[in-house]
């Protein structure tokens, strides 16, 4: 790893200094086990459809990287691995690239490395139309991703104060880009009125980005000289509560689950909670930064795991996950309490596969 003292090199190897510390709240999430499947293994589709978005998995490799050398070289092994995979892939923030346009190649190798596959750009929420624009051109992009991160921007030394203009670009954005919009947090997760409101200025694509795995309060923190900001590494919903709380607003938009998602179970839990697909940050890029070869290897297993799991379930497909029967105990059934979920509309439905 590199030893310059670049925010983005630090981004991703601070991430991988606290990979897996996060607490999982997927362990408050069971399936009732029923004794007859009545399906079999390859009767399960894999596939997801999201606003002209097609999918061969119910999984991609959320955003990361980019912004320096290095990371234009972690960018090229990820895009390797979505390619072989067939996994949509984010780039990290191109406004990087955008400031500096030297920095352009460090997002482009993801598309000369892939050159057929899904491709995201990603922005934070403080950038207009014009940027947005320039965004998916560097890339050749399927779709954009904004980021929303106060917290993270909060507990940053150099980071944004200012976020009073972030609904109006969101709005100018959505109207005026001719590609899919995906809004999404980065590990603090989602409330319903945050959901409601996104789906009220026409944002059909909404990822919950949920806490429980990479906590960038906890990187921030680490990388402030001066006094620390502790209190601010327990901020945010997890993964499995912002889950839950968009399913009490959603509308029509589409529900996408990450944060501290590193298993195929997880992945099943997730789409049994109303996601339609799973990003994965941390966990790809702690294989991707051990060996390609072996991560490709295992993320082609992960797609039969999901079948198998599946079949248990007697789900065909990733809509036939939410007639499952799920138990919600723990601090997340406490969260239900306290904020009107019910959570027995969770545990009886499979009675209408
Ligand atoms: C991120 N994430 C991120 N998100 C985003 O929208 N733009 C970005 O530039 C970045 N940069 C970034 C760098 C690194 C090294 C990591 C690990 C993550 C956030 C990411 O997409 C995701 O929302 C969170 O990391 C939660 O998922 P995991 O890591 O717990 O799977």
């Amino acid at each position: 790893m590199p030893k310059t003292n670049n925010r983005k090199n630090e981004h991703v190897s601070l991430s991988e200094k606290f990979y897996d510390q996060g607490h999982s709240s997927f362990n408050d999430i069971k399936f009732v086990h029923h004794s007859f499947p009545r399906r079999d293994v390859l009767d399960i589709n894999l596939s997801v459809s999201l606003d002209n978005l097609q999918f061969s998995s119910p999984f991609f490799i959320n955003a990361m990287s980019g912004g320096s050398e290095w990371t234009g070289k972690v960018n090229e092994k990820l895009a390797t691995i979505a390619r072989e995979t067939d996994l949509a892939m984010a780039t990290g923030s191109v406004s990087a690239a955008l400031k500096d346009p030297s920095q352009a190649g460090s997002f482009k190798i993801v598309r000369q490395t892939n050159p057929h596959g899904l491709v995201f750009a990603n922005l934070g929420a403080g950038h207009g139309l014009e940027n947005a624009k320039r965004a998916v051109d560097l890339l050749g992009a399927d779709a954009l991703q904004i980021h929303l991160n106060a917290p993270q921007e909060i507990v940053m030394p150099e980071g944004d104060r200012e976020f009073s203009n972030w609904i109006e670009n969101l709005q100018s954005i959505v109207n005026g880009l001719p590609l899919p919009v995906i809004v999404k947090e980065v590990g603090f997760g989602m409330s319903r009125e945050t959901v409601a409101l996104l789906e009220s200025i026409g944002v059909k694509l909404i990822d919950i980005s949920g806490k429980g795995g990479t906590n960038f309060a906890r990187i921030e923190n680490y990388r402030r000289k001066d006094f620390k900001l502790d209190d601010f590494e327990e901020w945010g919903q997890s993964t499995v509560v912002s889950l839950l709380e968009a399913q009490e607003s959603v509308k029509s938009a589409s529900i996408i689950a990450s944060g501290g998602i590193r298993r195929p179970m997880e992945i099943v839990k997730s789409l049994a909670l109303g996601a339609s697909i799973n990003g994965l940050s941390s966990q790809i890029m702690h294989m991707a930064l051990d060996d390609v070869d072996e991560a490709i290897l295992t993320i082609n297993h992960w797609k039969e795991e999901i079948k198998r799991i599946m079949t248990l379930l007697g789900a065909e497909s990733i809509d036939d996950l939410r007639k499952t029967d799920i138990i919600i105990s723990g601090a997340t059934a406490d969260w239900c309490e306290a904020r009107n979920i019910d959570k027995s509309r969770y545990a009886f439905r499979s009675k209408t596969l």
